[in-house]
């Protein structure tokens, strides 16, 4: 009877919770929600800390943590994870109300139990202390090998990023520089930090993964990567740093298959959404991106190498003032393929350049001039509206290997002010169809395919 009333209880807080998350909300109503949103999982503590005793339930302050965001509390965690690992369904529980100060920290399975449940309620912390991260470190939380993991609740991932970022030369996106996944980021960093920056919370080589209802802010560098995991879902959840800390991608997606995305606030430095090789069956929709760089397949192919990126959906989501809206970024010299992408109802406002494709992305380094490109095609545009403040498209294919398949419909782009002089829609060696006439003419878009399309079925195919 108890545990019924519970459970009507909490199925209420969750209709609740997503009535606070309805959208679209302006970001300080947004903001407000939380707050709100917060104080009320902190009435509700004292429920969850009836299912204390449950042998699936682990409490960190069981565990001896301190939850004073002092003490370090590194042990006590590692200690809930160890207990819950061994138990089916178990769950972690990090309460509300409490600040925990967490070390760079593994949640490792492969011999654990599958589908835990990481209950974030409280906040946790990084370290600001050089100290505590050695020579420097590529994540900070770690989840690794596991068959359904799910971090779910109304806590906070707080990775007091400020220190990391004052650096002197700071490289202008997170791939900037030697771009393979997780290479090292460079930069000459101030306050004695180590000049690899850590990703906040990073999910590896595992499976049925869902982040839900928290928020990750201030990363050093990226926010939330998801790297070899297969079936992952992240919602009504946000993500918030500052337009200008360097390199704080959003969400980061590499080799990561079937992937969803949704209902969900991202602001940050770099990328809202980046997705890298490897990554297909992705489906991203009711997402906010601003400030950032926007929703970014790519850079891929630096280095030579080989990319593969198939099917892609953005859609019903929106861009505030951000550098860019969907775009997709290849180095030159690299191969393999960029196939079956849609970009639907896509709503613009100050944005840079809304949409690009770039076969030349360079980010700063001294690119040389290469015949080889990682091939794109299959790239749909409909229904992308709004306003932008540099250029409304620029199609910058590569020499070699043009973009074919680009297919344009209901594209009603127009300058944030109208005094401004603003460059007109560029194309370069790009192929397809115009669906229906667009706000602005895109008369660069060449119909059909080129005559001298290059086969490249050299065994670099995907
Ligand atoms: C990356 O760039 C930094 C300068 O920002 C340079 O010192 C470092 O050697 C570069 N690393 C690689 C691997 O290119
Ligand atoms: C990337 O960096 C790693 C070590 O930081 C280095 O071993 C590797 O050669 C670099 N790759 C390129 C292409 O610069
Ligand atoms: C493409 O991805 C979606 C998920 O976004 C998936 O449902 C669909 O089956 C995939 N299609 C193909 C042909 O793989
Ligand atoms: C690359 O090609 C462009 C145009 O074809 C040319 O303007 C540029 O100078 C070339 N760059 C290099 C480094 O060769």
């Amino acid at each position: 009877m108890h545990t019924m009333i519970r459970f009507s209880m909490k199925n209420f807080r969750f209709v609740i919770f997503i009535a606070f998350l309805v959208w679209p909300s302006d970001n300080v109503s947004c903001i407000a929600k939380q707050h709100k949103h917060w104080r009320h999982r902190k009435a509700s503590v004292s429920m969850l800390e009836t299912d204390a005793n449950s042998p699936t339930t682990f409490n960190v302050l069981r565990y001896g943590a301190k939850g004073d965001g002092i003490a370090d509390d590194t042990k006590a965690f590692e200690e809930a994870w160890a207990a819950a690992c061994g138990v089916e369904g178990s769950t972690v529980v990090v309460p509300s109300g409490s600040v925990f100060l967490v070390k760079p920290v593994s949640f490792s399975g492969p011999n654990c139990q599958s589908n835990i449940v990481f209950q974030l309620d409280g906040k946790i912390i990084a370290p600001k202390s050089s100290g505590a991260w050695g020579s420097g470190l590529l994540q900070w939380i770690e989840f690794t090998k596991l068959k359904g993991i799910t971090i779910r609740g109304a806590g906070i991932i707080d990775g007091q990023g400020s220190v990391w970022w004052k650096d002197d030369n700071p490289v202008e996106e997170s791939d900037a520089n030697n771009s393979s996944e997780d290479s090292q980021i460079y930069a000459d960093a101030a306050g004695g930090m180590p000049s690899t920056k850590p990703t906040a919370l990073r999910f590896y080589g595992s499976s049925n993964v869902i982040v839900t209802g928290i928020t990750i802010q201030n990363s050093p560098q990226t926010h939330l990567k998801f790297d070899d995991c297969t079936g992952v879902q992240v919602f009504s959840m946000s993500i918030s740093s500052p337009g200008d800390s360097p390199n704080t991608d959003g969400i980061h997606l590499q080799n990561s298959k079937n992937v969803i995305i949704h209902s969900t606030s991202l602001a940050c430095g770099d990328d809202c959404v980046s997705i890298q090789t490897g990554c297909s069956g992705v489906y991203i929709h009711n997402v906010r991106c601003g400030p950032g760089h926007g929703i970014s397949i790519g850079g891929l192919g630096k280095d030579g190498t080989k990319a593969c990126v198939s099917n892609i959906t953005v859609r019903d989501s929106s861009l505030q003032n951000t550098m860019t809206g969907v775009r997709i970024k290849t180095w030159q010299g690299g191969s393999g393929s960029v196939q079956g992408v849609m970009f639907s109802n896509i709503q613009v406002s100050g944005v840079e350049t809304p949409i690009m494709i770039d076969q030349y992305y360079c980010n700063g380094h001294k690119c040389q001039n290469k015949t080889s490109a990682v091939d794109v095609s299959g790239i749909s545009y409909q229904f992308i509206k709004g306003t932008y403040t540099s250029k409304p498209v620029h199609f910058a294919c590569s020499d070699s290997m043009a973009c074919t398949g680009v297919t344009l419909e209901n594209i009603n782009l127009t300058p944030l002010q109208e005094k401004n002089q603003l460059e007109g829609p560029f194309c370069w060696h790009t192929f397809g169809e115009l669906r229906t006439s667009t706000t602005p003419p895109i008369t660069c878009l060449q119909r059909g395919d080129p005559s001298n399309k290059q086969v490249h079925n050299n065994g670099d195919s995907c």
